[in-house]
């Protein structure tokens, strides 16, 4: 039977409806144009499987057998005077996705055993090749032994995987003062390239734990990196587009370029949002490594002691653009107490002074220049959630620097705010 007819209720006629409506089904099963697009041009978004994951030692024994011979610079062949050949590109040790053990890390001895080529200070290089990339990570770190222990049994493995040279610095804030982590990652940075000439600096929260070893510690020539772009913590998303913190990566030259990091953020947030802003105002962009590679999971811990919110976060973003050039690396000062190598690591003990509006206890009161208005929302309403209060809280602190700011309102903050009030929502 030809399908040319003219009648309506020809079978021919029903038989395209029903196919009309066949691949309507399809096309919304397939999750609309995204998948259909994704189905039809095959995308070169990897695919992995996070359900089975390898051990996080897995092929460590395939490292080179001999310990590597000492070497009293990164530069140059081996003591031998033979060339190694340069490592492959990928290397063919990665496995994908590790298997992330958050509870009752071993203890330091024990991971030291487990990472035999790992040398003091924390360093590492590939014994039977050329490494291409010569990475510092640098770690902000105050009172969590636990984490740390976490962190190195976790990051030793992955990155020799990696078959990268590469040493981790802790910079421990001394004394008692509000956590600065921005100008700890200043401090870090500063130390670790008196040591080495590093191609690439990672900026690493100590809480953080990379879940799959594609995502390769180096960085991009141009452009600062953001790695964790996808933490359990916001289920495997990015929270908001301009979110730089956790772990991003950068260049030496790029940190010269956004004048490093900011030194006035005292307490937690902020200060990532700051040096995004550093890196969009030194005419940058950030890049990611796909969402599928760039799996973190986070040390769940309660708020810390010394690290309560900042209350001037946004009152200090507002004014970046007018001092990221003056505030940063070239103001930094601080005071080395001492500078150890660790059978795992690097440790940088380091008075970065105090936080301005100290001393106090507890935390830290908003200052208002005029008093906040008490909302008298009905008392019966008792449903009002802790997330719902925190969120207007937020808002009032985006209200107190658009108030200072003359009536404008940046989007950043807006963003901020909206940020915070998602992240407590999670909390809760
Ligand atoms: C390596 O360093 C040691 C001590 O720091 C020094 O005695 C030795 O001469 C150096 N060797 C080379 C090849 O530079
Ligand atoms: C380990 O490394 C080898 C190559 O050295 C590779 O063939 C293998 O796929 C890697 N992964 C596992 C899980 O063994
Ligand atoms: C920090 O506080 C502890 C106890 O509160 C005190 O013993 C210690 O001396 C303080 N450290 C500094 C550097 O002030
Ligand atoms: C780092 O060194 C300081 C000073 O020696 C010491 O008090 C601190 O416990 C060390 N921290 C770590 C994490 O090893
Ligand atoms: C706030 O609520 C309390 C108790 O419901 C009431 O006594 C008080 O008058 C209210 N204040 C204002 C400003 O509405
Ligand atoms: C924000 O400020 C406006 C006036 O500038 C005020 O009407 C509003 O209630 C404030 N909101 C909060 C949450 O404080
Ligand atoms: C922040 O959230 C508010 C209300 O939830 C929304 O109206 C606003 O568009 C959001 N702002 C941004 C920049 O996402």
């Amino acid at each position: 039977m030809a399908c040319c007819g003219r009648s309506l209720d020809s079978p021919c006629t029903l038989a395209l409806l029903v196919g009309f409506q066949f691949a309507f089904v399809l096309y919304f099963s397939l999750g609309g144009f995204k998948g259909l697009v994704s189905v039809l041009v095959h995308t070169t978004e990897p695919e992995f499987d996070y359900s089975r994951p390898h051990d996080v030692y897995t092929n460590l024994s395939h490292l080179g057998a001999l310990p590597p011979p000492p070497r009293n610079s990164s530069i140059g062949a081996t003591a031998t005077g033979l060339p190694l050949k340069d490592c492959q590109l990928p290397s063919p040790l990665l496995v994908g996705p590790v298997s992330v053990h958050l509870s009752s890390p071993l203890s330091l001895e024990e991971i030291r055993q487990r990472n035999p080529l790992v040398l003091p200070g924390g360093r590492y290089r590939p014994p039977d090749c050329e490494p291409r990339h010569h990475t510092a990570i640098v770690v902000p770190y105050r009172n969590r032994q636990s984490h740390l222990r976490a962190l190195l049994y976790h990051l030793h493995p992955f990155l020799q995987r990696q078959q990268i040279h590469y040493s981790i610095y802790i910079v421990q804030q001394w004394g008692n003062s509000t956590f600065n982590r921005a100008k700890l990652l200043n401090v870090g940075v500063r130390e670790a390239l008196r040591d080495e000439d590093w191609s690439c600096i990672f900026l690493h929260d100590v809480d953080l734990l990379p879940e799959n070893d594609h995502n390769i510690y180096t960085c991009h020539k141009q452009f600062p990196t953001h790695l964790s772009v996808a933490m359990d913590k916001f289920r495997y998303r990015l929270p908001y587009t301009q979110y730089f913190g956790g772990v991003s990566a950068v260049t030496p030259e790029q940190y010269m370029k956004m004048n490093g990091f900011p030194n006035h953020y005292w307490g937690w947030g902020g200060e990532d949002d700051d040096i995004a802003a550093r890196v969009r105002l030194s005419g940058m962009k950030i890049i990611r490594p796909p969402v599928a590679i760039g799996h973190y999971k986070m040390i769940k811990h309660k708020g810390d002691r010394g690290n309560e919110q900042n209350p001037r976060r946004f009152d200090l973003l507002k004014r970046t653009r007018l001092n990221w050039r003056s505030d940063g690396l070239n103001s930094l000062t601080y005071e080395l107490l001492s500078k150890s190598l660790e059978p795992l690591y690097t440790n940088i003990t380091v008075n970065i002074g105090e936080d301005p509006r100290l001393p106090h206890k507890g935390p830290i009161p908003v200052k208002s220049p005029t008093p906040v208005q008490q909302q008298n929302t009905s008392k019966s309403d008792s449903t009002v959630s802790l997330a719902k209060k925190r969120q207007i809280k937020a808002a009032a602190a985006v209200n107190l620097t658009v108030i200072k700011a003359g009536g404008k309102k940046p989007e950043s903050l807006q963003l901020k705010a909206n940020r915070t009030a998602r992240e407590m929502t999670n909390r809760v």
